[in-house]
């Protein structure tokens, strides 16, 4: 793949970090986090993109934005919704407008979370979204704001990232294993675990067809780990890969463990967007998770 003079922000968090590590050799790779890049800011956005454009005329690679900015606090955004918003809603609609200003393309990421989640097979891209939380509205914002900004632009939802940066799943797991003799794990949310390197692998091969001008003719694509499970089945995952016994983990119910935040039921995102327009589709989530415990992502 040909080198990119890319600009993440949000490139403190875990898919930020991943994009900058697994970016394409040849590349100028920008990743800033929040205190350089605050996506709130418009000053802010515009001095990141110049600096892109000039990066990108200097080295002569095409330049690109992957917008890994987020709140993602899903259950502090119930009572932040104003927060949450001018990073998910706003912080997308002016990078977006700026990127249309210098015809910088963008891939912007979103989420399962713009899903009711009430539906039984797998979400298409077309789907109607009907959020049920705070974080999943202002995403849905943020989506509908790049969309019609006029920028050469992207949105692919994911779900259920774990990466080595930050915090997630896997390592709240990781840690309650050393923790309790039993955990509760609620076993009736599906989804599909998505390892955010593989993830970033996934984004970086559509930022490639982007810039060659082959990007999807679809504006919206799905992007997640192969196959589904509950966080039950996530969670004894975890389990076996420590080499502890998943029986330690017991299925609950949602109503069982409440959280402010109302979480979809089904999260399983389809992928057939993202196949139809060329792009090889991620790994099984369990072949990725043996993986990302190879690469050493949770110890203990
Ligand atoms: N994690 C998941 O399970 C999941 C699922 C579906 C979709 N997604 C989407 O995937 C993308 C990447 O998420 P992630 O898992 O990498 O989340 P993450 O680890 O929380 O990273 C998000 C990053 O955005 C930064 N940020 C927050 N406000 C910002 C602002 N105003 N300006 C610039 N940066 C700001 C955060 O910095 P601070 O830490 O300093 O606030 C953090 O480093 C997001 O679009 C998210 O909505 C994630």
């Amino acid at each position: 793949m040909t080198g990119l003079a890319l600009l993440v922000p949000g490139g403190g968090g875990q898919l930020g970090h991943d994009l900058a590590r697994h970016a394409p050799e040849g590349s100028v790779v920008h990743a800033p986090d929040r205190s350089e890049l605050d996506v709130t800011q418009a000053r802010s956005v515009v001095d990141a993109l110049d600096r892109l454009v000039v990066t990108a005329k200097e080295s002569g690679l095409p330049p690109v934005v992957i917008n890994a900015a987020a709140y993602t606090a899903v259950d502090a955004a119930e009572s932040a919704p104003d927060k949450a918003f001018a990073v998910n809603g706003d912080g997308p609609r002016v990078l977006a407008a700026v990127c249309s200003s210098r015809q910088v393309p963008l891939i912007h990421v979103s989420t399962d979370y713009v899903f009711d989640g009430e539906k039984d097979g797998p979400y298409e891209v077309d789907d109607v979204p009907a959020p049920k939380s705070v974080y999943g509205t202002t995403k849905l914002a943020g989506e509908y704001a790049v969309l019609r900004s006029g920028a050469e632009a992207w949105v692919v939802r994911t779900e259920w990232v774990y990466g080595e940066s930050g915090n997630n799943f896997v390592k709240t797991i990781g840690r309650l294993e050393g923790e309790r003799d039993q955990l509760s794990v609620v076993d009736d949310q599906r989804g599909s675990p998505t390892w955010s390197a593989d993830l970033a692998t996934g984004l970086l091969e559509l930022a490639g067809l982007v810039v060659s001008g082959r990007g999807p003719a679809g504006r919206v694509l799905h992007c997640t780990g192969g196959g589904e499970t509950t966080w039950f089945g996530f969670a004894r995952a975890v389990f076996e890969e420590l080499g502890a016994d998943p029986r330690r983990v017991r299925p609950c119910t949602t109503e069982e463990f409440p959280r402010p935040a109302a979480r979809p039921r089904n999260s399983v995102l389809s992928q057939a967007a993202w196949v139809d327009a060329g792009l090889t589709p991620l790994r099984d989530w369990r072949t990725a998770l043996t993986e990302a415990f190879k690469a050493n992502l949770v110890t203990r």
